[in-house]
């Protein structure tokens, strides 16, 4: 791996080799979701507990504190909605160029292998990273999401994953699911875990982010579950624990009461 890819990877995951990506990117194609619709004022009190922020340009321009951030990963796909035809109909958005303006430490675009747009989108992925190689950005591959997401078992995330890491991905998220060590072993790149809608219990969320990184992963990109929580704090925080301090869930779900106690809800 080159300097700057090697470079800009550190500054994405911690000296531990652990990562914690907070996710803001929901807006390009839900409009503006339950809890972001002030992105800025919703990550104040959490952006320390993060190691990454993953956030399109706009949101990056008009919200986030060029002089008080965390490592950007842009999000440089897009081009469908939630109320359009078909979600898996994106294209690259942002260029590579910008992505640089922006001073960000990788780019994030999503694939949907299966659907009707499976060619289009990991084509797009593969001349991304032809771009991105060139100046050391990481790209990390989005897999398995919307309609998509109905297949969440290990020889569909497995499949979507290997693929991404084929074309070149530097990281991939995915969705966690039983067997999540099938899906790690069989992908040659770090794996990020996805959040997905907001759970019913935080100790469920502990419980499948732990799974996941005793089963390979390196880390969570992981949005919902905490921003979306009363007390989003108290879900960084617990979660923080368990990515870079080996908290168990029953320990994290230990962190989350105490701190829940002594925050304010949102
Ligand atoms: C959407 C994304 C989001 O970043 C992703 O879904 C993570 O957020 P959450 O934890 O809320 O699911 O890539 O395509």
């Amino acid at each position: 791996m080159d300097w700057g890819m090697k470079n800009r990877m550190a500054h994405v995951t911690k000296p531990d080799g652990k990562c914690f990506f907070l996710p803001i990117d929901h807006g390009y194609f839900l409009g503006p979701t339950s809890c972001l619709e002030k992105p800025g004022d919703t990550i104040k009190p959490i952006l320390s507990y993060a190691d990454a922020l993953f956030v399109t340009r706009g949101v990056l321009r008009n919200s986030i504190d060029p002089l008080k951030s965390k490592p950007i990963i842009l999000r440089v796909s897009g081009g469908s909605s939630v109320i359009g035809e078909d979600l898996a109909n994106e294209e690259i958005t942002t260029s590579v160029e910008e992505a640089l303006r922006l001073n960000a430490m990788a780019v994030g675009m999503s694939i949907f292998v299966g659907s009707k747009y499976e060619k289009q989108t990991i084509t797009n992925l593969g001349k991304l990273v032809n771009e991105c190689e060139r100046y050391g950005i990481p790209v990390m591959a989005v897999t398995a999401v919307g309609k998509e997401l109905a297949k969440r078992d290990a020889r569909y995330l497995s499949l979507c994953s290997r693929i991404a890491a084929e074309l070149g991905a530097r990281v991939v998220k995915t969705y966690w699911c039983e067997d999540f060590d099938k899906v790690t072993n069989a992908c040659p790149v770090p794996i990020v875990i996805a959040g997905g809608p907001k759970c019913k219990t935080e100790l469920e969320v502990f419980k499948f982010v732990h799974d996941g990184l005793q089963k390979g992963a390196i880390g969570v990109n992981l949005g919902r579950n905490v921003w979306q929580h009363k007390f989003p704090v108290a879900m960084m925080k617990a979660l923080h624990a368990v990515i870079h301090k080996k908290a168990s869930p029953k320990e994290a779900d230990e962190i989350f009461k105490d701190m829940k106690n002594k925050s304010k809800s949102r």
